[in-house]
């Protein structure tokens, strides 16, 4: 009975340290999550890792760990496709964005039929995120970007612990007054981890009208903001609701290439900035 407890630890401990040597070719890991679901995770998730492609020209990852809801293939355009595999190695879909760079991304959608509901039970999605660490061909990348599940319950502290030397994550929360309960369980998640928070992101933060360009504030305004200094965390910008990000988001492009003079647009650039600065630290 000992042995066997023995050598279930000696195989937990050589599974980690496998996965840890797996990821040594990636130099940065960001998770991207919020307190609660629908606030714009995949959406910051896909632009951030198109901008950091874009501005290093270097490849960085996108792992889709939303096992129950993977949406970042639909996000970037990639609905149906299926990965090869080689040498036992699952090769991410990748998407040139120049000559030697882009994104690869991995997603649960890339493995199950996306119509049967899956329900995936707590080792059953410790088993599956191991899987996109040890069994994808990520290669050398600069960063990965994680798109977490909604919320910070059980499901999004397995994919966490299962993922080593993540370097710290992005909140994104919405303006509105809750916004400070929803940051505060996202920062505790985080602490509760050991992971340093690179910042919040407040979206969908005031409409611009496009008749006269005023800003509408739909959901208030500033809960982001004032939930950062709150919990004494970076905040990293405002991005504004653009129905054109909703468009861009369901034809599958990334609306920072497409809207890129919009003030959406140029917001997203200045969170990318503090994103790139606070990591360095
Ligand atoms: N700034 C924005 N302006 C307009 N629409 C937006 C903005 N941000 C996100 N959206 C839209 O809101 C919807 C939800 O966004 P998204 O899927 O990124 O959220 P999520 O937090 O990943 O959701 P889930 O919790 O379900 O994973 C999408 O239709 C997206 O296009
Ligand atoms: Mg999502
Ligand atoms: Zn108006």
């Amino acid at each position: 009975m000992a042995d066997e407890k023995e050598n279930l630890q000696f195989k937990a401990v050589s599974d980690q340290m496998k996965m840890v040597k797996k990821l040594s070719t990636i130099k940065h890991k960001i998770v991207v999550m919020s307190g609660k679901g629908g606030v714009g995770k995949t959406t910051v998730a896909v632009n951030l890792a198109f901008a950091l492609s874009h501005r290093t020209k270097k490849n960085v990852g996108i792992l889709d760990a939303d096992i129950h809801g993977p949406n970042v293939p639909k996000m970037l355009g990639m609905d149906g496709v299926r990965p090869d595999v080689v040498e036992n190695q699952i090769i991410p879909i990748y998407m040139p964005l120049g000559d030697d760079y882009g994104i690869k991304v991995m997603s649960m959608a890339f493995l199950i039929d996306p119509d049967a509901p899956v329900i995936w039970r707590g080792p059953l999605v410790s088993g599956a995120i191991e899987q996109f660490v040890r069994d994808v061909d990520w290669g050398e990348l600069e960063y990965l970007i994680i798109d977490m599940p909604p919320g910070t319950g059980d499901e999004a502290l397995t994919i966490a612990q299962k993922i080593p030397g993540i370097d710290g994550s992005i909140i994104v929360t919405t303006p509105q007054e809750v916004a400070l309960l929803d940051s505060r369980k996202a920062v505790n998640f985080s602490k509760q981890l050991k992971l340093p928070v690179i910042g919040i992101v407040e979206n969908m933060s005031g409409l611009i009208c496009p008749y006269c360009g005023k800003k509408i504030y739909v959901f208030k305004e500033g809960g982001g903001e004032k939930a950062a200094e709150e919990l004494e965390v970076p905040f990293l910008g405002k991005v504004p609701l653009e129905p054109k990000i909703v468009e861009d988001g369901d034809a599958g492009i990334p609306f920072l290439g497409d809207i890129e003079d919009s003030e959406s647009a140029k917001a997203f650039m200045d969170i990318v900035d503090n994103v790139m600065k606070n990591i360095g630290k």
